[in-house]
């Protein structure tokens, strides 16, 4: 299916199991990217040990706590409005509440968030979640926190995440941390630093413990997965200065990703995002190798257009992408891919925009996030380019490409229709109690009749009938290979 991202629809609370003795009430929302909804993990676990129980109540919350993204000025917009409604509690129901800011727009915004809302007491951002309890007991004692420090090597490896609002089958698990790569529209490198991997072996005891209590897929996180590297910690642009011993010891994805699948042949693994700069054709040939990896890559373009390209200071060309792209469909035929695109990058003319439409024919992506831009303050883009693309010509630009996308994605879906596929089971079909709701590899939502099967089991299901975005079929028995 493909979606164009609405902020305002990602708000989520969040809930875990409570911890005796623990007497604070904490409600957490997030919005905006997985790695924010993984963090708001890491937050909670760090305030379970505080003395914080989450409640799915903001009315009785002693700490309000909003998990924030800066990627678009439409998800800052959503934030800004969510603050007024905690004020408005604040105000009318609850006047000891608490509110804190954490993630992309804190670092952004720093102090200033303190001057403009009123109703912030707390402003953390990505990488000095640890700091919370010194910050919150400040907050007890009448003032304002803010720590916006970002790290050098600050990972969170040793935190063991609780999971919140969880199916007990999906869980994420984040390998890398901030992005190295500069695109000249893309906040993220500012509000989540220079780029950073997680120890291997702290990986593998979460995927471990996730295995434990029986979790069937992971979703490895980074802005960049395919540039993970490990060589005992450290910024990535510093493994340039690691002894000959780091170098020879280090791990990449392709090894972190070979050792997760061997390690666990009866879970699933996905990972995002890829960038096809760094993307290997190693990794292609691990999945490959693997049934237990998913046949998906999301795999961000942004433009068809080599010149736009080069002003996003994406580090390939249009020809480049494609080639990759048919290696990849090679080595992986029945792949699926997926793509992120912004419509109306500054000066992007109508023959780069017939470059992207173009550029969709060729891949056949199965689905697709597409943006219209917003220029974001401080980035390169907004220092060095006018943002000279009228509103109405991004939206007619963005709404063509989001019409050929569904036309392909329809192609792509109807392409498994006969097909046996393995499907995990995640959740009950929104649209009916007797249903079972899950993905095939290649992430394709498929729903089929429940019987007697249950949440947590990979079943196959033979394809029916299909809309762009969901398949619909029954299932015919068990998966062999994941049971
Ligand atoms: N790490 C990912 C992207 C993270 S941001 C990558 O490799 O591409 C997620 C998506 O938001 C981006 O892929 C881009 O399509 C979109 N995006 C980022 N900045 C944007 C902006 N200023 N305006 C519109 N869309 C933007
Ligand atoms: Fe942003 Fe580009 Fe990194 S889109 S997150 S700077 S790869």
């Amino acid at each position: 299916m493909e979606k164009v991202i609405d902020e305002e629809k990602q708000g989520e609370s969040l809930v875990l199991d409570q911890k005796a003795g623990n007497t604070k009430k904490l409600f957490i929302e997030s919005y905006g990217c997985q790695m924010n909804f993984s963090d708001s993990e890491i937050v909670a676990s760090i305030l379970y040990e505080n003395g914080y129980n989450t409640t799915q109540n903001l009315e009785d919350a002693d700490l309000v706590l909003v998990n924030t993204c800066s990627i678009r000025d439409k998800a800052e917009q959503t934030i800004r409005k969510r603050l007024q409604k905690y004020n408005a509690v604040k105000r009318d129901i609850n006047p000891n509440m608490k509110v804190g800011v954490l993630g992309c727009m804190a670092e952004r915004l720093k102090s200033q968030f303190l001057e403009e809302e009123k109703i912030v007491d707390l402003v953390v951002g990505p990488d000095a979640y640890k700091d919370l309890p010194n910050l919150l007991s400040e907050v007890e004692e009448g003032r304002d926190a803010i720590n916006v420090i970002l790290s050098k090597d600050e990972t969170y490896g040793d935190i063991s995440p609780v999971r919140l609002n969880s199916n007990g089958v999906n869980a994420f698990v984040s390998i890398t941390r901030g992005c190295d790569n500069m695109c000249t529209f893309c906040v993220v490198p500012f509000t989540r630093g220079r780029e950073r991997s997680r120890e291997p072996q702290s990986i593998i005891a979460e995927i471990q413990d996730l295995h434990d209590k029986g979790f069937k897929e992971v979703m490895l996180l980074g802005q960049n997965v395919d540039s993970y590297l490990w060589y005992g910690g450290g910024l990535k642009k510093d493994f340039v200065k690691a002894t000959a011993m780091e170098k020879a010891t280090s791990v990449d994805f392709t090894q972190l990703l070979d050792q997760c699948a061997t390690l666990f042949p009866k879970m699933r693994f996905r990972f995002s995002t890829s960038n096809p700069q760094d993307m290997h054709i190693e990794v292609i040939e691990t999945m490959a190798k693997h049934h237990n990896i998913c046949n998906y890559i999301h795999l961000p373009v942004q433009s068809g257009s080599t010149r736009i390209l080069k002003e996003m200071n994406r580090q390939h060309t249009r020809e480049e992408y494609i080639a990759l792209v048919d290696k990849i469909y090679e080595i992986i035929p029945d792949i699926s891919l997926s793509q992120d695109i912004i419509t109306g990058f500054p000066t992007e003319t109508e023959e780069d925009h017939q470059d992207t439409l173009s550029l969709l024919e060729h891949v056949k992506y199965d689905f697709g996030f597409m943006f219209s831009y917003s220029e974001r303050p401080g980035t390169m883009a907004a220092r060095k380019l006018e943002d000279d693309v009228p509103e109405e010509v991004k939206k007619r630009r963005l709404s063509e490409i989001v019409a050929l996308q569904q036309t392909i994605a329809l192609e792509r879906t109807q392409r498994f229709l006969g097909q046996e596929m393995e499907v995990l089971i995640e959740r009950e079909s929104k649209r009916s109690d007797q249903q079972w709701s899950g993905r095939n590899s290649q992430n394709t939502v498929v729903v089929f009749p429940k019987e007697n099967y249950k949440i947590g089991e990979f079943v196959m299901v033979k394809m029916t009938d299909c809309t762009s975005g969901t398949l619909i079929g029954k299932a015919v028995g068990y998966s062999e290979l994941m049971n």
